[in-house]
Parts: C-alpha cells; structure tokens; sequence
C-alpha cells in the first residue's frame, strides 16, 4: 500500500514509518528536520520517501504535495502534532496555543483535505488521525492541547459522516501516555529533566505498540470502520474529578 505519514521524524510516526516499510508498503514521511528524515531513508531504503514539510504552512504542504507522484494514496497518518507548555490558560503565551492550533487542527484539516479528493475517487483509502486522551479527560495545563484533541475526535466522526458511501474509511487513535518520543521535551522546551519525570517510574506505551496498532489497523477488511481507539498503559487510569474546599 502506498501510506503518507506526517511527524516522520520522531517518536511515534518514525516507529510508524519503520513498522509500516518493514511489512513491505511504501511508505512517504512528511516533517520539517530533514537531518532526522534522511537518517530514516537511510535505514528503510527504497521503500522510505523523505519530505521536508511544515504542516502549519498550507504553501509547504501544496509543495511538498505537487512532488508527489503517486497513483494511488490508500492511507494517510495525520500524526504530526504537539503539546507546548502546561500553564494555566490564564497565563499560556499566544504563540503556544496558536502553535498548537495551527499543527494540530489547521495542518491536519489541510492535510486531510489535500488527500480525500483522490481518496474519493478511488472510492477505497483510510484516514487515520492520532487524537489523545487529552481529547476525552480534561487535566491542569491541557487546556489547548486536549481541546485540539476534541477537535481531532469530532473531526474525525464528522469526516465519516461526510464519506459515507464512498467508501473512504476514518479512524482516530486516543494514546494515553507515551513514553521514548520528543513529546515531552517538545511540551517542556528543552527541560530534559522536567519531561524525564513524566516517565519516571511508570511502565508507559512505546511508539511500536502506536505503530503495531496501525499496521493492524491498515490490515483490515475495507468494509469494516474503527471509529475511535483508546489505548493507554495498565499502569494509567482516569481519576476522580477535582473538588477545591475552602479553609
Ligand atoms: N507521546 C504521547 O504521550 C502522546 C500521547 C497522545 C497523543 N500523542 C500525539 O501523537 C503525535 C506524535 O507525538 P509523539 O509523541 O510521537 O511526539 P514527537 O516525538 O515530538 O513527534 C512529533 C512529530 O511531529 C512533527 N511535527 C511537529 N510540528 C510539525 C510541523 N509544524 N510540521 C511538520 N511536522 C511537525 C515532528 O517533526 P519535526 O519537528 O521534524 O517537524 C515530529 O516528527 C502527536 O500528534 C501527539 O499529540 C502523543
């Protein structure tokens, strides 16, 4: 199959590239370090078409889509995405949350778009959004980042009611906690020790079990539709909600 991931460069769509090219698709990752995609098609080979991409710039994406040349997109990873800062909304600064919107919503929306009329008419392809439990369960400082979720989530059942009979298929994975990618470094800024914590001693999910998820996922039939998959680790739960008592 001929697959395009976003956010190829690190963490979970890297493992995704490598799963996906490993069990024989072509695979054509999409990011903006085009040191780390080079390192990534010198490990894949043939199979591993780098392209440097800024996803928060439509006139990268219409770039980087006109040196396409493929006859055929069955499945699209809208992957690319981050979380900045975990501040009260009150005091977030714009460029974070309008960073965060512009990656997460704008980019994936034109992403999304840019594929589905050639989807349409082939009348087969899968659409497979990477949302968050963020999407679902609100916490302290995930304000933006969790909203841009619910975004993904509801996106992405509104997309199937839109392609209905067309037999283009939609599909949003909701992660839990995550452990071995940028994700927290990216949130943290550069505070390795600040976003080393978050994993410290908790058996967190890999980017391998994200991108296993996703090669089974892009192996089932074309008649069946996954809607929304929730995964977190055993040892991550949802807690009881929050009560603030006066003195
Ligand atoms: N890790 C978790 O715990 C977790 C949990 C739930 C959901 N998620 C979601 O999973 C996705 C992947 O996260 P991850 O943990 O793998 O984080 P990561 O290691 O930081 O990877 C993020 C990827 O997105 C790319 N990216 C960011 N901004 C971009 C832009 N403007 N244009 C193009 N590419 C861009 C990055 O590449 P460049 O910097 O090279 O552009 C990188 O390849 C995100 O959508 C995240 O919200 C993560």
């Amino acid at each position: 199959m001929n697959v395009l991931v976003t956010g190829a460069s690190s963490g979970f769509g890297k493992s995704i590239c490598q799963i996906l090219v490993e069990k024989g698709h072509k695979v054509v990752g999409f990011a903006r370090r085009r040191d780390k995609l080079d390192a990534l098609k010198a490990q894949l080979g043939d199979n591993f078409m780098p392209v440097v991409c800024d996803v928060c710039d439509f006139a990268s994406i219409d770039t980087a889509f006109s040196a396409l040349k493929l006859d055929k997109i069955d499945v699209l990873v809208n992957n690319a995405g981050l979380a900045l800062g975990l501040e009260p909304m009150q005091s977030l600064a714009v460029q974070d949350w309008t960073t965060m919107i512009n990656t997460n919503i704008n980019g994936l929306v034109y992403f999304t778009q840019k594929v589905l009329p050639q989807m349409v008419t082939q009348q087969s392809g899968l659409v497979i959004n990477m949302g968050s439990i963020a999407g679902s369960y609100p916490y302290p400082g995930g304000n933006i980042y969790g909203a841009t979720k619910a975004f993904v989530k509801q996106f992405s059942l509104n997309l199937r009611a839109d392609l209905i009979g067309t037999g283009v298929r939609v599909t949003n994975i909701e992660p839990g906690l995550c452990s071995d990618t940028e994700f927290s470094n990216i949130r943290f800024k550069g505070d390795d020790e600040k976003a080393a914590k978050v994993y410290d001693n908790v058996e967190a999910i890999k980017p391998d079990d994200i991108a296993n998820t996703v090669a089974w996922l892009v192996e089932q039939p074309a008649h069946v539709n996954f809607n929304r998959i929730e995964m977190m680790p055993v040892a991550q739960a949802s807690g009881p909600l929050a009560v603030h008592r006066g003195e």
